[in-house]
């Protein structure tokens, strides 16, 4: 059921997009409003990620561009959500995390008739992202996100699910510095874009995890009075 704290005189389901650096903290953001909205996270790299673990053809040909810490072609990425979004779970709502990347994805989405009623960019200095990705740790298993350091898996070199934790390929300080350029060069053009459309709240990642989630929420929350 939707959280009638947050609909406020705002009575739409969330169709919410976070924007943001990598490892601004999307995931782990879209973690704790997934859970507290019931509504389904859809990250385009963990659809990515799954593709190449499949070794499907399109996780073939993704493989080179995540390793470059480039994006995947505008086409693939939006076949991939039209599909996704047009499944049961996302009726009620859903979130956006890593989508879009790109303005052709972002109108893209609109020509799909999709009507996104918030998006909120966590906003992170790249000195500080490139420390946090040092230190991420993800399940290989289930997919949850550590950090060794500000958010510990409670079963140390394990999740709580059993799965063993390892390093993303992709957070190779090399490859972390390429996705930021890519990030600025392509991404954060999407700010303006949302914020021409009266939809862009901006959030300062704080240093306790926590910290932004309040902030992420008291953004969401602020929806309803818009
Ligand atoms: P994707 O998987 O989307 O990666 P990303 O956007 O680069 O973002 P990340 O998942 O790395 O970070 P995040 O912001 O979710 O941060 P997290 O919560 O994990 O995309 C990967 C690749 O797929 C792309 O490079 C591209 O090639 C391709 N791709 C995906 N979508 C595409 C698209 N639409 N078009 C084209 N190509 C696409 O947090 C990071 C770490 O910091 C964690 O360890 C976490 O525990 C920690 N942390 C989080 N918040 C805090 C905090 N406040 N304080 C301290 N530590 C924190």
């Amino acid at each position: 059921m939707p959280d009638k704290e947050r609909l406020g005189c705002d009575m739409r389901p969330i169709q919410l997009i976070l924007l943001g650096a990598p490892g601004a903290g999307k995931g782990t953001q879209a973690s704790v409003i997934s859970e507290k909205y019931h509504i389904p996270t859809i990250s385009t790299g963990a659809l990515i990620r799954e593709a190449i673990a499949r070794q499907t053809p399109l996780g073939m040909s993704a493989k080179k561009y995540i390793d470059a810490g480039a994006l995947v072609p505008d086409q693939v990425v939006i076949d991939m959500i039209q599909d996704r979004l047009s499944q049961p779970d996302c009726a009620d709502g859903f979130i956006l995390d890593g989508f879009p990347r790109t303005v052709p994805q972002a109108q893209a989405l609109e020509e799909m008739g999709v009507s996104i009623t918030d998006v909120i960019s966590i906003e992170v200095p790249d000195e500080e992202i490139q420390k946090r990705m040092e230190g991420r740790r993800i399940c290989s298993v289930c997919g949850a996100t550590f950090h060794v350091e500000h958010n510990p898996s409670p079963a140390g070199d394990r999740c709580p699910c059993g799965g063993m934790l390892t390093v993303r390929s992709d957070d190779d300080p090399a490859v972390v510095a390429s996705r930021l350029a890519t990030y600025h060069s392509m991404t954060e053009p999407l700010k303006e874009y949302y914020a021409k459309k009266g939809l862009l709240k901006i959030v300062q990642g704080q240093k306790q995890i926590a910290d932004t989630t309040a902030h992420t929420l008291a953004a969401l929350a602020s929806r309803g009075g818009r």
